[in-house]
């Protein structure tokens, strides 16, 4: 299709012009025809040019974003915008809300009490050119065209291809207005693309549109086999970040922030190797610069810096109860997709888009993938309070129970990161 087509088929869907029905057989085409890379710039290109676009020029030096294509109890943001934010590289991200089993920064954030997502773009850009760092929600509407055609691949059967989610996840972005990109692509159980080369595939289409519209855009693939950090839920994960930040985190989820952080340092200029970011985050993580950072973004988006210093200042779930194994063994998998299912029944996300968040619930895991455990060991602990301590106790334990995989032997290790899709488009292991 040329890109006249493109723009004439995506203009008049938004406006109305062009019904449902035409818009499914395009996508469905798709879906069994694929796009040239062309075409899948083109179209991305024009889902971002249907609403409003945001402009960052005024504030000063390189604005790089991240993103992630979704997981479990991905901290991630928390920890990697103040802490690149510390390193000088001014971050203005607008982030979503979780659906379903994922969990959304923005509801995370909000379990710091006070704290707003609310702002204008306007009001973020002020927020970025005074403390480096705001992360928003979605105050107006940006790719309207996405929203609806989302929406109707859902239950048409076509949203699953590649072309269409690499040119919705990239037309966000563009919108969003930073000049550079680093995406975390994820790959393994827990994440939506189960096969690492379908993974692969996915960045590169996307690496190639961030460069065809002049952004500088690098992707790493990451493993999903199991949640990431110890903590799935919004206070808890709170808690996680600041224990992160200070240098005390998990080991995934600080070992992904510093790679992902290395590469925004990069694209952003501030160093010249990966390797260099990466002993400057090190550095700032020690120094507890990027904690300072922490408050600092909290207490300009209205919340009480006071949380990172005394965790009891953050919701307090009213009880917590222990799972237990089954059986000794190794731990050789944790099933993420359940342990989300399992967070979101407890209250920490969304069945419907109307439901209520619990701020405090949630699931600890004690154990991660390689651990030993033996017979009544604490495998982790749900936290909950708004769904009653019975129905945790049976239906919610019962499912972190069985996303636990314990085998005899100890399963082989597979490194957090499985390789890059650098600017080119070139893919590295
Ligand atoms: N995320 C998106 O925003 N769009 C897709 O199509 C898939 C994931
Ligand atoms: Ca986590």
């Amino acid at each position: 299709m040329s890109r006249e087509e493109i723009n004439f088929l995506v203009s008049g869907y938004v406006s109305g012009t062009v019904p449902d029905y035409q818009m499914a057989a395009f996508a469905m085409a798709v879906y069994f025809r694929g796009m040239t890379g062309q075409e899948t710039l083109d179209l991305t290109r024009a889902l971002e040019r249907s609403g409003e676009t945001i402009s960052l020029d005024e504030i000063p030096g390189i604005k790089v974003d991240k993103h992630s294509t979704g997981g479990v109890g991905d901290t991630t943001t928390l920890v990697l915008a103040p802490l690149v934010a510390a390193a000088g590289v001014p971050v203005a991200k607008i982030s979503g809300r979780g659906l379903g089993h994922t969990g959304g920064t923005l509801d995370k954030l909000e379990a710091i009490p006070g704290f707003t997502t609310n702002l204008s773009f306007e009001a973020m850009i002020r927020a970025v050119k005074n403390y480096g760092v705001a992360l928003v929600g979605q105050s107006r509407d940006l790719v309207p065209a996405d929203r609806k055609l989302y929406a109707l691949r859902d239950v048409t059967a076509t949203a699953d291809s590649l072309p269409l989610i690499a040119a919705s996840i990239m037309s966000k972005k563009l919108a969003a207005g930073a000049d550079a990109l680093v995406l975390d692509v994820k790959t393994g159980d827990g994440a939506f693309l189960k096969d690492p080369e379908e993974a692969f595939a996915l960045a590169r289409t996307m690496v190639k549109i961030g460069s065809g519209a002049g952004r500088e855009t690098v992707a790493i693939i990451t493993g999903m086999e199991q949640p990431l950090g110890k903590a799935i839920g919004n206070a808890l994960e709170v808690e996680e970040a600041i224990l992160t930040l200070q240098g005390r985190g998990p080991a995934d989820l600080e070992e992904l922030c510093l790679v992902l952080g290395s590469y925004m340092l990069l694209l952003a200029r501030k160093v010249s190797t990966p390797e260099q970011g990466r002993k400057r985050l090190k550095a700032l993580l020690t120094s507890g610069a990027a904690l300072q950072k922490f408050k600092e973004l909290i207490s300009s988006q209205g919340g009480d810096p006071a949380v990172v210093d005394n965790r009891l200042l953050l919701p307090q779930a009213e009880y917590r109860y222990p799972v237990r194994a089954p059986a000794g063994g190794f731990v050789s998998s944790i099933r993420a997709e359940i342990i989300g299912r399992a967070a979101m029944k407890l209250g920490a996300g969304r069945v419907s888009r109307e439901s209520r968040i619990d701020p405090a619930a949630g699931i600890v895991l004690r154990k991660k993938i390689g651990d030993r455990v033996s017979r009544g060991e604490e495998l982790a602990v749900i936290a909950g309070g708004t769904v009653p301590i019975s129905s945790a106790r049976e239906t919610v334990s019962r499912g972190v129970r069985d996303a636990f995989i314990i085998k005899s032997e100890p399963p082989q290790s597979e490194p957090l990161v499985r390789g890059y899709v650098d600017q080119f488009g070139e893919k590295h292991y």
